[in-house]
């Protein structure tokens, strides 16, 4: 008997922002698979199998979660945000490539959840209301050399843009380089916006121009938008607000 396996977004971190078809894939499973702090905000039940694991085993997780599948359960697989936003969706994809006769018979599904940069644009406006980019900052699945290449060519195409991880406490020297290059690029005006644990009781967002912002303002939990040459600041009932309007002229 085959089962199945839906690779699931929990949101950002309130429950308000699971969307209600990630609510019943929830409610569906037998078997939930995922990093510790992700599973555990699934609440437990009754014949509801619980498989935290470490980070970085992604390959083993996704493995695992196949295979479980293939005997016959209800599998869910839970990242936060989105899954497919560096996260379970594509480790599952590079281990079902490994062995595709093996899983042949597994009804694998994606359901979308909202990404960190979506929540924590929404918090402080509309940054992201033009063109962007998003920039995994962490170098351990790529050079830094690679990323570096990146946001020189973020900075000239006048992108917004998305940092994810972009500072561990083992690697704390490439965010700093990062906020030299983009200060080598950019007036010190533009907004930086750093939200930190968006939508949860930890939460803490503020925007900085740019010539302000420093290095220890992010850590792990911490999403970090940059505005354009366009994106624009505001003040509205005592918030400050960034936007970046729709049309650039020509
Ligand atoms: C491995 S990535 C996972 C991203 C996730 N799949 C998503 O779509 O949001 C982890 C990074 O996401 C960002 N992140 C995740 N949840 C966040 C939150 N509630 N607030 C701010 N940033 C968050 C941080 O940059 C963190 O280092």
């Amino acid at each position: 008997m085959t089962g199945c396996l839906t690779i699931a977004g929990l949101g950002p971190g309130s429950p308000d922002q699971i969307t209600p078809a990630v609510k019943q894939a929830i409610a569906a499973a037998t078997d939930v698979v995922g990093y510790n702090p992700y599973v555990a905000r699934i609440a437990p039940r009754d014949e509801l199998a619980l498989h935290p694991s470490d980070n970085r085993v992604e390959a083993d997780r996704a493995r695992h979660a196949l295979d479980m599948a293939a005997a016959g359960r209800r599998v869910l697989v839970v990242s936060s945000g989105d899954p497919g936003v560096f996260a379970m969706a594509a480790a599952v994809y590079e281990v079902l490539e490994t062995d595709l006769a093996r899983w042949r018979d597994v009804d694998i599904t994606v359901l979308p959840g909202i990404t960190a940069m979506l929540a924590a644009a929404a918090r402080v406006g509309a940054p992201l209301g033009h063109d962007f980019c998003v920039i995994n900052l962490s170098d351990n699945l790529k050079p830094w050399a690679l990323i570096e290449q990146r946001l020189h060519l973020a900075l000239q195409a006048d992108f917004a843009m998305a940092f994810y991880n972009p500072r561990s406490k083992s690697r704390p020297e490439g965010f700093e380089k990062t906020l030299q290059i983009l200060k080598s690029y950019s007036d010190g005006d533009r907004p930086v916006i750093f939200a930190r644990a968006v939508s949860t009781s930890d939460e803490r967002t503020m925007i900085v121009p740019l010539a302000e912002a420093q290095p220890d303002m992010a850590d792990m939990q911490t999403v970090v938008l940059v505005g354009s040459s366009q994106t624009r600041t505001l003040s509205h009932k005592g918030d400050v607000l960034a936007y970046t309007p729709r049309s650039v002229k020509g």
